[in-house]
């Protein structure tokens, strides 16, 4: 059932979890998360970035992603992750998809207000909820930029929320985009300060490569959404892998198999981390 991801972030914060943002490239992923949120009774978000539709077309998966939340057996909302122009934003909101992000974490603080605004305006007539971010989470979706992190300030955070009207918030606290080079060190001060200050619920980027125990503690102080994208391209391409040494894939359609397999245990083992399995 396709749903408003403003109602999943809801009733995450009342019941003291977080929801799986995971993103998606083609069919197959949409097709193994869905069976992994299916069989767990989880609420899932299914997302694409902005950055990644040179290689999967808005146009093409974006009706795509809609049918499959509106044809799954749990709550799915429907997120375009890393929003960077108010066109691409618009055809996401006109092709359906629940919510939408914008990020002007590289703008000036102002301007950054400024710009979510806008975009809260235009998703408000739509009826789709819109997550901003504040501070700058280190690298860019697709790994082509080299962007430094930069920690949110709480005060900042504030101020964002009271004078867009966003959502969800994506905080900056020492996460990146992409594989970690070293373990991350995640800054709870900071995550703490802001969750205290900020009402509405927090955004983790970055989630590839954050340990179980980080992933719990976030969740329990004000993280209601985490994101999640290569550690799902790199379960298919490994199962994939591991499919064709084992002479496992026979055909197209083992290997289309191997896909929704690789795509559904990296949901599996997120959503239950998270802590979002039977609250569907
Ligand atoms: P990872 O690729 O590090 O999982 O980050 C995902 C993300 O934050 C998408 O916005």
């Amino acid at each position: 059932m396709l749903v408003n991801m403003r109602n999943l972030l809801t009733d995450a914060k009342s019941g003291n979890y977080a929801v799986g943002s995971f993103s998606v490239a083609n069919m197959e992923m949409v097709l193994g998360i869905l069976k992994a949120a299916e069989e767990l009774n989880s609420p899932v978000i299914l997302q694409i970035a902005e950055v990644r539709l040179r290689q999967s077309p808005l146009e093409i998966i974006g009706p795509l992603m809609v049918a499959a939340a509106e044809n799954a057996g749990i709550p799915a909302a429907v997120h375009f992750d890393h929003g960077k122009t108010m066109k691409k934003i618009s055809q996401a909101l006109d092709i359906g998809f629940t919510s939408v992000m914008f990020d002007g974490s590289h703008l000036p603080l102002d301007e950054n207000i400024a710009q979510t605004k806008e975009v809260v305006a235009m998703a408000c007539e739509y009826g789709a909820a819109v997550e901003g971010e504040i501070g700058c989470v280190g690298g860019s979706e697709d790994g082509s930029e080299n962007i430094a992190a930069n920690c949110t300030n709480p005060d900042d955070a504030l101020l964002f929320e009271s004078e867009t009207g966003a959502d969800a918030i994506a905080v900056a606290i020492g996460n990146a985009h992409g594989n970690y080079k070293s373990a991350p060190k995640l800054r709870f001060d900071i995550l703490e300060q802001c969750s205290k200050l900020v009402s509405v619920p927090l955004v983790l980027h970055g989630g590839t490569g954050i340990s179980d125990e980080d992933f719990i503690k976030c969740s329990k102080t004000g993280v209601k959404k985490i994101n999640i994208a290569t550690a799902t391209f790199d379960s298919v391409e490994n199962t994939v892998r591991r499919c064709y040494n084992e002479n496992a894939i026979n055909g197209y359609y083992d290997l289309q198999a191997a896909e929704v397999e690789g795509a559904y245990r990296n949901a599996k083992r997120h959503i239950l981390i998270f802590g979002s399995d039977n609250k569907a």
